[in-house]
């Protein structure tokens, strides 16, 4: 707390980086603990406080949540993604909304591609196997996967992310289509010789694995259901690093129960931390706890990106000059 100053900052829990001093010089910094403003009730409880939240994820700024923000000027979210912000309300009462794009697009995008490589090659069901003490005696006919070199990846929504992982997967040899909301440009398709598909069945019934890139909104969420699942190739793989409400949880279980495909590498869930237990006992499926940002690089840099989001607003410079708002 630093009491001389009198614009309020709420971080709801301890962040990576060395940039609270500075954020110290200007205001006067609350640091809740690790879960502390994970439900409604917590943030609406102390909102009222504050000119300033830095959020996380896990930290529900609802319209409600906002409604009893009377002197709110920003939220800096620490994260690309911001579903956890009911930015329509945001955008009426004239509270700044800022996220962290660019600086964890390499390390989500790295992930991607290590599910790949985890989901083709059975990573995950294999090494259980080896640990279970089952490996008496290599296999000529065990455990085989799918080569990616030559293979199609679907990438759907082709922002930032999904552009770098169709990158390094033009590196590795795979051929790209994407299904977006618009077209991107020319120079961008050329540059990973990408094929456009308007219509997600269509990329569902060519790609070899389906990478999921979008962001969560109302329009994408449950995107991918039972009946797109069947769409699919038997031997493809769905790769997810965005949002885990995107695709319907138990629909995917079933359909690799059923083995409708072949594997799903999965970063993200539709009830985060909760998962799925069908999911859990599914054949080759990758689980990891959201850790697409999880780089010292990369989460120190969103760190610096909200702490600075803050500081401009403290000092009074206007919300526009922010390169990276929401609204
Ligand atoms: C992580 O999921 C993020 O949105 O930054």
């Amino acid at each position: 707390m630093n009491p001389e100053n009198n614009f309020r900052v709420l971080v709801t829990e301890p962040i990576p980086g060395p940039f609270r001093e500075k954020l110290q010089e200007v205001a006067d910094l609350t640091v809740g603990n690790r879960g502390d403003f994970i439900t409604e009730d917590a943030l609406r409880d102390v909102i009222a406080d504050f000119d300033a939240v830095l959020s996380v994820l896990t930290n529900p700024l609802t319209s409600q949540v906002l409604h009893h923000a009377s002197r709110l000027k920003i939220v800096a979210n620490m994260a690309v993604g911001y579903n956890n912000i009911a930015i329509d309300t945001a955008k009426k009462l004239g509270i700044t909304v800022t996220n962290t794009p660019d600086v964890l697009t390499e390390a989500t995008a790295e992930l991607t591609i290590g599910l790949l490589f985890a989901t083709a090659r059975k990573f995950a069901e294999t090494e259980r196997f080896l640990r279970d003490g089952k490996f008496d005696l290599w296999d000529p006919f065990g455990h085989l996967g799918i080569q990616l070199r030559g293979r199609t990846l679907g990438i759907i929504g082709m922002g930032k992310i999904g552009f770098s992982v169709a990158q390094k997967a033009t590196a590795l040899g795979m051929n790209i289509c994407y299904h977006n909301r618009t077209r991107v440009s020319q120079e961008k398709e050329s540059a990973v010789s990408a094929r456009f598909y308007n219509h997600l069945e269509d990329l569902l019934a060519e790609a070899d694995v389906v990478s999921v890139h979008c962001p969560l909104t109302e329009h994408t969420h449950h995107l991918l259901t039972a009946k797109h699942f069947a769409m699919m190739k038997p031997h493809s793989l769905l790769i997810n690093t965005a949002r885990g409400a995107v695709i319907k949880e138990r629909d995917l279980a079933e359909a690799l129960h059923k083995k409708i495909i072949a594997g799903a590498g999965l970063d993200v869930f539709e009830h985060e931390p909760k998962i799925d237990p069908l999911l859990l006992t599914a054949p080759n499926t990758v689980l990891l706890p959201h850790i697409g940002s999880a780089t010292t690089e990369a989460r120190t840099e969103m760190a610096r990106l909200s702490y600075e989001a803050i500081i401009h607003i403290a000092k009074g410079n206007p919300p526009e000059e922010l390169g990276n708002r929401v609204c």
